[in-house]
Order: C-alpha cells, then sequence, then structure tokens
C-alpha cells in the first residue's frame, strides 16, 4: 500500500489521528532546493537582456557551476513588454530580439534550464504586464517555449486579492501544461506562506526583499543578510521545508560588493542550512575568484542539497552568538556556529545540543577549512570571526 493511502486508511479509521501534512507538491521538481541563477539581484530591469543571459549561460556551463549542480537560468522582472489583441504576453523587443524560444533551446543546448518570473497581479513590481485573468494562457506560452522555472510576483494586486487561491490557480495553470516546471511563490512572506504553500508551490519566498548588505533593515521592509537570519529563526518555521517545497529566504547576494568576503561566506553557509534555494545573483561571467570559490564550496552545498531535506533549526541563541543544526541523511549533523557581532568569539556546540549522547565519538569536518578532527567527544568548540562562521559536519564513528 502506497504511504499516502496507508495515512488515509489510518486517519478514516481512527478519527483521533489529525491528517499529516499529505498534500506536498508533487510535480517531480525541486526534490532538493533549486539551485541556478536570477537577473534581479545584480542586473534589476535596465540590466537585463538576452546578452547577459546568454553570457551567464556560457559561464555556468564551462566554470564548474553547472557540475556542481547549478542549473536554473532565471530572468527576473522586464522580459515582457504587453500583451497583443488575443492577450498573449509579449517579449520586450529591445532586451529579448531573438525572444524566448531561442533562448531556451540555447540554454538547453548547454544541458541548462530556463526560468522566467511573472506576477500575480495586474502588472509586475517593475510595471510590466501581470498574469492576472492569463494564468492558462500564460502557462501554455511557458511550456510552449519550454520554460523549467515560473516564479509569480506579488505586486499590484486587486483589493483583497487572497494569495493561496491567486497562487493554486497558476499552480493548477502549469500542471495542465504537461511540463513539468518548478512554481516559484514570492509574496515576500506577508501571508505566512509556510503553513499553505507547500502543496501549492515548490518554494515560497519567507521574508522580504535582501538587500546586498550584512545589517541594513530598510523602512519599507527590505532585510540585510542578517536580520533574514533572524526571521528564518522564528520557531517551528523549518519545518515545512521538505523535499519538492521549500522556504525561500531570497536569492543570494554573494558576489555583488556589499559584504566582505567573509560576509558573504556566512550568507552563503546559512542559505545551505536553511534548505535554501541557492539562486545565485551576481555577475556570473564577471566574478572575483574570492566569489567563485564560495560558490563552488562543494562539501557546502552538499549540506543544502541533502536528500533527507530536513532545513535547520536554531538550537542556542546566546546574545550574538547563534548555533543552528540540521540532520543530514546519513546520519550526521552539519552545524554552523554564527557570530553577528563585530568582534571575534570562541563558542562551540555540545553533542547533547544537537540530539547526541556526550559520550559519542565524532568526525568534525570543518566546511571551509577543510579540516578534519576524529575521535572527538562531547562538544566541539572553535573561535568564530566577526560576522562569520564555522561550520562543520559531526559525524558518529565507532
Ligand atoms: C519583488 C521581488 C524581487 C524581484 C522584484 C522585481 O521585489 O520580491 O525578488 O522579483 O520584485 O521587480
Amino acid at each position: 500500500m502506497k504511504l499516502r493511502t496507508c495515512f488515509l486508511v489510518i486517519a478514516a479509521t481512527a478519527f483521533t489521528i489529525a491528517l499529516p501534512a499529505l498534500h506536498a507538491l508533487d510535480n517531480g521538481v525541486a526534490r532538493t532546493p533549486p539551485m541556478g541563477w536570477n537577473s534581479w539581484n545584480k542586473f534589476a530591469c535596465d540590466g537585463l537582456n538576452e546578452h547577459v543571459v546568454r553570457a551567464t549561460a556560457d559561464a555556468i556551463a564551462g566554470n564548474g557551476m553547472k557540475d556542481a549542480g547549478y542549473v536554473y537560468v532565471n530572468l527576473d522582472d522586464c522580459w515582457q513588454s504587453g500583451r497583443d489583441a488575443e492577450g498573449n504576453i509579449v517579449v520586450d523587443q529591445e532586451k529579448f530580439p531573438s525572444g524566448i524560444k531561442a533562448l531556451a533551446d540555447y540554454i538547453h543546448s548547454k544541458g541548462l534550464k530556463l526560468g522566467v518570473y511573472t506576477d500575480v497581479g495586474t502588472k509586475t513590481c517593475a510595471g510590466r504586464p501581470g498574469s492576472i485573468g492569463h494564468e492558462y494562457q500564460d502557462a501554455r506560452q511557458y511550456a510552449a517555449w519550454g520554460v523549467d522555472y515560473v516564479k509569480e510576483d506579488w505586486c499590484n494586486t486587486l483589493p483583497g486579492q487572497n494569495a493561496e487561491a491567486s497562487y493554486t490557480l497558476m499552480r493548477d495553470a502549469l500542471a495542465a501544461t504537461g511540463r513539468p516546471i518548478v512554481f516559484s511563490i514570492c509574496e515576500w512572506g506577508k501571508n505566512t506562506p509556510w503553513l499553505w504553500a507547500g502543496p501549492i508551490g515548490n518554494l515560497w519566498r519567507a521574508t522580504d526583499d535582501i538587500q546586498d548588505c550584512w545589517n541594513c533593515k530598510k523602512p519599507w521592509g527590505g532585510n540585510g543578510v542578517a536580520q533574514i537570519i533572524e526571521l528564518m529563526g522564528a520557531p517551528g518555521v523549518e519545518s515545512y521545508a521538505g523535499p519538492g517545497h521549500w522556504n525561500d529566504p531570497d536569492m543570494l547576494e554573494v558576489g555583488n560588493g556589499g559584504m566582505t568576503t567573509e560576509e558573504d561566506r556566512a550568507h552563503f553557509s546559512m542559505w545551505a542550512m536553511f534548505a535554501a534555494p541557492l539562486l545565485v545573483g551576481t555577475d556570473i561571467a564577471n566574478m572575483s575568484a574570492d566569489t567563485k570559490s564560495i560558490l563552488l564550496n562543494r562539501a557546502v552545498i552538499a549540506v543544502d542539497q541533502d536528500a533527507l531535506g530536513e532545513a535547520a533549526r536554531r538550537v542556542k541563541k546566546d546574545g550574538d552568538i547563534e548555533v543552528w543544526s540540521r540532520p543530514l541523511a546519513d546520519g550526521s549533523r552539519a552545524v554552523t556556529l554564527l557570530n553577528l557581532s563585530a568582534t571575534p568569539v570562541s563558542t562551540g556546540v555540545a553533542w547533547t545540543e544537537i540530539g547526541y549522547p556526550a559520550a559519542l565519538r565524532a568526525t568534525v569536518r570543518d566546511l571551509w577549512s577543510d579540516k578534519e578532527v576524529t575521535d572527538q567527544t562531547d562538544h566541539y568548540a572553535a573561535q568564530v570571526a566577526p560576522h562569520g562562521v564555522v561550520m562543520v559536519t559531526i559525524k558518529p564513528h565507532n
């Protein structure tokens, strides 16, 4: 008997048993958090065009990123300019003179996948046409072009527009095309999406727009990396993530220049702890060696992509010092010691804080220095740089 049927039978025969979350979206994609690139954080509206996208795809295919798992090449806002007399979406001819189908073919020829962006309202955040009233028509067009990923934003909604219903409509429209398409819900965490989005989207933004800075809350809601980490520490939010349905703390700012290398490393590490989509937001074709080495840390990526799909929980907070832990499929733990303060600190994690007995012997591997300590018992301690992390795996052995 299938697990799902089994649960239903149990639930039907014992009315006191609450139904578990049975209906997480199962459209066959994003079984691990999606990885790739999105145009917005670096190129925004003005800088987006087909040359940038092709150059980015070339770089991803040639610099090791594709092999590391980065496959989605996603257009954000401003690829679309209007609708024709039949209501079909019209591509911005200045930015994409060759059209989206040609771009999709090119990206597919590199072994990569293409994403597009739309909005549940009348217009996107940059004032381009939204999908309201055109959901099925747009989904059919995306599928005909060969689109593999759709992000749907939350600007210019109608008064009282319901988020759950709006995103359900697009989910159904995408499903009706028969093409496997990752569906990314982007309502900025406004309607506690983790409570309802699991059956609807493969990922949902849990927080407002990321800013390229460590600590810089904006009055309109934008967040620096430190603020997003605090929001992701809200008790229980992590429990809604799992294979096919992920919390999205927004796209990466690694390499965009607003943070130090240490901060970029901490940002990337924490996103891996959250089991977050790893959508690079920088100019990949022209990135620095430091940025490349962060984005290509295979050990950190492996934590993000771990098959168990269980996101990290904050197990300790002592002022600006935090410890986050996530269980991995092989029974080990990924643990990150995070220093939010501006001075170096010595800190550590006790085995009992991450669900291990104190006497357990483990191998601890530091994922950034690549150093390993064997036969470690009871705890692991380290010095953590300002706005930095020490990220380790702790693997029990005999
Ligand atoms: C919103 C989204 C961003 C980006 C812009 C585009 O702010 O949250 O991720 O898509 O719109 O206009």
